[in-house]
């Protein structure tokens, strides 16, 4: 028999041919940016560049109205908003007011795009005064407990302004039940809930606490986001949310966690998403603008990587860049 019989580069020869066999699909569809919103809106539309994120923007409310359009226009599914409060204290109390910039937002983006879905991030860190993702007990350490209520009150206030997706990034033990429970005593029985599950002590978060100026004035976040060798317990993470109620359950940060999208989408069997977060874009863009890399090439590959380890959905900053490019593909 003649060497090799098996010829892997057979149904590789043309683009048709590769078309035909190629495994993994991006969409536009799957992709959902992060938006960060700011407080006080002036009567025109105000954009303020972030350095860290070259191409993302602090959008005002009617800024952020002008962006969805766009987003939507391109096929994207929805946006994933992020708060940045006229006002922060100990507690975060802006995170749950009714007339807080994001429950604003929502109403704002509702009314204008009622098909475009609105996700939100309920956390507390953008809005208490010292940069921790819950309230502190008097030796600093974070309190889980009554840090879960307020959460809880945050994920209600989201879902009355018409949130279609509550998406807690806290880490707090328990607040995927609580939060649960109170949507439902409040009737939002049908509001699902898009668990961060497995989120990191990352350092890939860094652009991320410069844009929404959410960096611990003191410590850090390891005593609560987890640590980046454990697998094992990203996959309990995600049971435990399961457990307590969670619809989705994600993966976060993105690039170097692709074993636990595939582990946590195995062993869930819920619908994952994964974060490509900042500091994976910020490198992105850096490579690209030195002209180490070609960013649209690059994007595709690392946005196809996510989809073949098992993610449904990916929240990116890329999202607006590849659903273009994508249009251009077909
Ligand atoms: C809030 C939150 C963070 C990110 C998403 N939600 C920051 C953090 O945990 O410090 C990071 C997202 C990104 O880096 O793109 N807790």
């Amino acid at each position: 028999m003649a060497f090799p019989q098996t010829r892997m580069r057979r149904l590789r020869a043309s683009a048709s041919l590769r078309g035909l066999v190629r495994e993994t699909e991006l969409r536009p569809g799957h992709l959902v940016p992060p938006l960060f919103v700011t407080e006080g809106d002036s009567a025109s539309p105000a954009r303020e560049p972030i350095v860290s994120l070259p191409g993302v923007e602090r959008l005002s409310i009617s800024a952020l109205v002008d962006e969805a359009h766009e987003v939507a226009a391109l096929g994207i599914a929805g946006v994933m908003l992020f708060g940045i409060p006229a006002a922060k204290d100990a507690e975060g109390s802006s995170a749950w007011d009714e007339e807080g910039v994001i429950q604003t937002a929502v109403r704002a983006l509702k009314r204008a795009l009622p098909d475009l879905l609105v996700l939100t991030d309920v956390c507390l860190c953008e809005y208490t005064d010292h940069g921790h993702c819950g309230v502190l007990r008097e030796d600093g350490a974070v309190d889980n407990d009554a840090s879960v209520e307020l959460l809880a009150r945050v994920a209600v206030s989201h879902a009355r302004a018409g949130a279609d997706l509550i998406a807690p990034s806290d880490m707090m033990d328990g607040r995927v039940g609580a939060i649960r429970s109170a949507l439902d005593e409040e009737g939002f029985t049908d509001t699902p809930i898009l668990a961060y599950s497995a989120k990191f002590a990352s350092a890939f978060y860094g652009p991320f606490r410069d844009a929404a100026g959410s960096a611990p004035s003191f410590g850090d976040r390891r005593g609560y986001q987890m640590d980046p060798a454990n697998g094992r317990e990203a996959v309990r993470e995600a049971l435990l949310d399961v457990a307590e109620g969670a619809d989705m359950v994600m993966v976060k940060p993105a690039l170097a966690y692709g074993d636990l999208i595939r582990a946590v989408k195995r062993s869930s069997r819920l619908p994952v998403a994964a974060y490509n977060v900042s500091g994976e874009y910020a490198m992105v863009k850096a490579a690209a603008a030195a002209g180490y890399l070609d960013e649209r090439a690059a994007v595709l590959e690392i946005l196809t990587s996510l989809r073949r380890a098992g993610a449904d959905v990916i929240v990116t900053y890329h999202a607006k860049d590849a659903a273009q490019w994508l249009a251009q593909q077909s």
